[in-house]
């Protein structure tokens, strides 16, 4: 049976477990290589990974391209625009299609729906490159990065400020896997999705709901900020009026424990959703969750070939 990634609530604790120590042991068995350089024992050989974008990117793209390169395969970049897709063709056909000529396909999509739609036709596996619903490659590089600094992940709570989001949702999916404590500080007009909220306490995730974003810092391990505006969101001047209280700032991560780091999966607009003292400052590690995209997604590409 074909194995898609679509999202860390369709994964086992055990396989995500295991996907986040062969990211590290990958990423600790190349150290001092040049990046462009194929991995010591290349896991996937002549793999082709065709990537499908419906919208910008440059952490996902780059990250992916590099990461089946090392796997020892090779990547196509396709913009949804300038394909068929665009003008209509449909998904199911596009997916049988893909999979006569290419060996997987990493889509990112404006609906979920199209994911799953992909999935259901291709034979061939399916990865979530984000969709409008969640974003699961990303929390698994910042769970990687927080097993770095912070260890254990079973024993930290994790603040997300701001905008109930797609990035939200994946971190809704992965605190029953992981079992920290999540607590979600956004505005009743921007909350995260109550069936993905039920979900996570209905696996038994300790989850946390408030509209006071410093009751959800006190104490807490991480501080996580998004923008307030996703790609897709046409309402931008209610969404930076109504957030603007949710600003990230040096006051809220003072209410957070003394060692409490910084996330944000980037790309961020400083000034908004987020203070540059905080975004840059010694608390923040944006680029280690941006550099550990690649290790993840290499571990993620073997999952699906059933190599991890
Ligand atoms: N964090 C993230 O997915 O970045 P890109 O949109 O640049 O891929
Ligand atoms: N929530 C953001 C994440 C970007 C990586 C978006 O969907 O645009």
């Amino acid at each position: 049976m074909t194995r898609h990634f679509l999202d860390i609530s369709d994964c086992s604790a055990t396989d995500l477990s295991n996907i986040l120590d062969d990211a590290h042991a990958m990423k600790a068995a190349r150290a001092g290589l040049p990046k462009g350089a194929i991995d010591p024992s290349p896991a996937l050989p002549g793999i082709m990974l065709a990537m499908i974008f419906e919208k910008s990117s440059t952490r996902t793209r780059v990250s992916f391209d590099m990461a089946i390169r090392q796997l020892g395969g090779s990547s196509m970049v396709l913009s949804a625009a300038d394909m068929q897709l665009g003008r209509g063709e449909s998904v199911a056909d596009t997916a049988q299609v893909m999979s006569r000529y290419v060996d997987a396909i990493m889509l990112r999509t404006n609906n979920h729906s199209t994911l799953i739609e992909m999935a259901e036709y291709a034979d061939i596996p399916v990865i979530n490159a984000l969709s409008d619903a969640s974003h699961p490659c990303q929390i698994l590089a910042d769970l990687m990065t927080l097993q770095e600094h912070k260890g254990d992940l079973s024993q930290l709570t994790l603040a997300w400020v701001g905008d109930g989001n797609n990035v939200a949702n994946s971190f809704l999916h992965a605190a029953p896997k992981f079992g920290f404590a999540l607590r979600l500080a956004c505005p009743a007009a921007y909350a995260s999705d109550e069936d993905e909220v039920g979900c996570a306490i209905n696996a038994g995730a300790n989850i946390t709901l408030s509209t006071d974003v410093r009751e959800a810092a006190a104490g807490a391990d991480v501080i996580i900020a998004d923008t307030f505006v996703s790609m897709g969101d046409a309402d931008a001047a209610e969404r930076l009026a109504t957030l603007a209280p949710y600003q990230v700032d040096g006051a809220l991560m003072a209410l957070a424990k003394p060692d409490a780091t910084f996330l944000h999966c980037l790309p961020a607009h400083r000034g908004e959703e987020v203070e540059a003292a905080v975004i840059d400052g010694p608390q923040s590690l944006i680029f280690d969750e941006a550099e550990n995209r690649l290790h993840v997604q290499k571990a993620v590409l073997k999952y699906c070939f059933g190599k991890t």
